[in-house]
């Protein structure tokens, strides 16, 4: 390799030494259990499809790489372990073709991530996860199976001190109502399709621009129904629709602005295998006529908070706002809905045609009519949605 290569190692790196466990048949024929373990660096940088293994050397190299100037390689380095690091993309060469994970780290410079958020979100997103049957194999899928798993849990009330000063409760009105007859729906009628009003209706109260402030013909910000960290609203919305009337089933984009979905191309997997795999399993929620994806555009709200460490945190709670509004309004509609974030987030990605530090789904939202008999548990102590009054315990979402 030349001497006077220019080299920079990527922006986001984190290494993380983990213990792996391996078969070892001379552990066990010598009497032991036949598991070894053994410590390895890891490389983890969210430009990269998957953790890389790395050796002592590579992270020593690698420590003494700059991440933001192009510097001549370090004297008395291994060939080897530079071939490996400019290989699996945790370097890259000044001037040399950008492949496809430089393209994503150069993508990812473009975003200014507070790096330990960066990792939470790139850690954190699921590929293939069949959650049901991994919480049933682990008798975790009922209260009753958490209780006797994992002991009691801390209390359902935090402890005080003395009696509280009560507070003169109001009449109810039709609003509390509403508000008590919102349950996780669980239990979608099938065979009723969504009408197309109801489901513009909802979105019209929960997603559509309500307003705007032009600053300059380049930074506007939107009004919405829901509150939004900055003002920024970077949360898109993606729609796959099942069973909805005057919809054809498919994959869209909603248009806060025109109120509006455009259709995107999808593969030749059916809408209700992609339910499925979107939401990791959970054929209750898969059933829903329409599924809504809530994918922020992380750009948006790092172009103000740069490098900030509340920034992800915001996005997250911008995320709940617009879910508890859908399902206030769905209620209100007379509509079952839900909100998970159980969700194959990479095989959402991979559908959808999104790079994961760009745009990149928190949670999955559902809607429909509620079926007239329950199969599925849902939580309705008081018996608001469902009578007679269940016991019934509802799966540990
Ligand atoms: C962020 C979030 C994630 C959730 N994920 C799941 C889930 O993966 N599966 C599920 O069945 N329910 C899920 N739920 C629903 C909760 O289990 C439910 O809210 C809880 O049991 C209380 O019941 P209720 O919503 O009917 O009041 C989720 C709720 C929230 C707010």
């Amino acid at each position: 390799m030349h001497d006077t290569l220019h080299l920079r190692r990527c922006r986001t790196l984190y290494l993380e030494p983990r213990q792996q466990t391996s078969f070892d048949l001379r552990a066990l024929v010598s009497g032991g259990t036949g598991m070894t373990l053994r410590s390895v660096w890891t490389a983890l940088a969210p430009h990269l499809p998957a953790p890389v293994e790395l050796n002592e050397s590579q992270v020593l190299l690698l420590g003494r790489l700059d991440p933001e100037r192009w510097e001549p390689r370090p004297a008395g380095e291994d060939d080897s372990d530079l071939r490996y690091l400019l290989a699996h993309g945790l370097v890259q060469a000044q001037g040399a073709d950008r492949d496809a994970l430089a393209e994503r780290e150069a993508q990812l410079r473009q975003v200014p991530w507070w790096g330990p958020a960066a990792m939470l979100h790139w850690q954190g997103r699921w590929q293939g996860q069949d959650s049901v049957k991994a919480l049933e194999s682990a008798g975790l899928h009922t209260a009753a199976g958490l209780r006797a798993h994992l002991g009691p849990p801390p209390p359902a009330l935090a402890p005080h001190a003395g009696e509280p000063r009560r507070l003169p409760r109001q009449p109810e009105e039709a609003f509390d109502r509403s508000l008590r007859e919102r349950s996780t729906c669980r239990n979608f009628d099938t065979a009723q399709p969504l009408p197309l009003a109801e489901l513009s209706r909802l979105l019209q109260r929960t997603l559509a621009e309500t307003g705007r402030q032009v600053v300059e013909e380049d930074a506007v910000f939107l009004k919405k129904n829901v509150p939004s960290a900055g003002g920024l609203h970077p949360t898109e919305a993606y729609l796959l629709v099942q069973h909805v009337e005057g919809l054809q089933a498919g994959l869209y984009h909603y248009d806060p602005a025109s109120h509006g979905v455009s259709a995107l191309p999808s593969d030749a997997r059916s809408m209700a295998e992609l339910a499925v795999l979107f939401t990791a399993g959970q054929h209750w929620f898969a059933d829903a006529p329409v599924l809504i994806v809530l994918a922020p555009r992380f750009a948006r709200t790092y172009w103000k908070y740069r490098h900030h460490p509340k920034a992800y945190r915001a996005v997250i709670l911008d995320v709940g706002h617009i879910s508890q509004l859908l399902l206030t309004c769905a209620t209100e509609q007379g509509l079952g809905a839900f909100v998970t974030a159980a969700i194959n987030e990479q095989d959402i990605e991979q559908v959808l045609g999104m790079d994961p530090m760009q745009l990149s789904p928190l949670a999955v939202c559902g809607v429909g009519w509620r079926a007239q008999q329950m199969s599925t548990s849902e939580f309705d102590p008081g018996g608001q949605v469902w009578t007679p009054v269940l016991t019934a315990e509802p799966p540990t979402g």
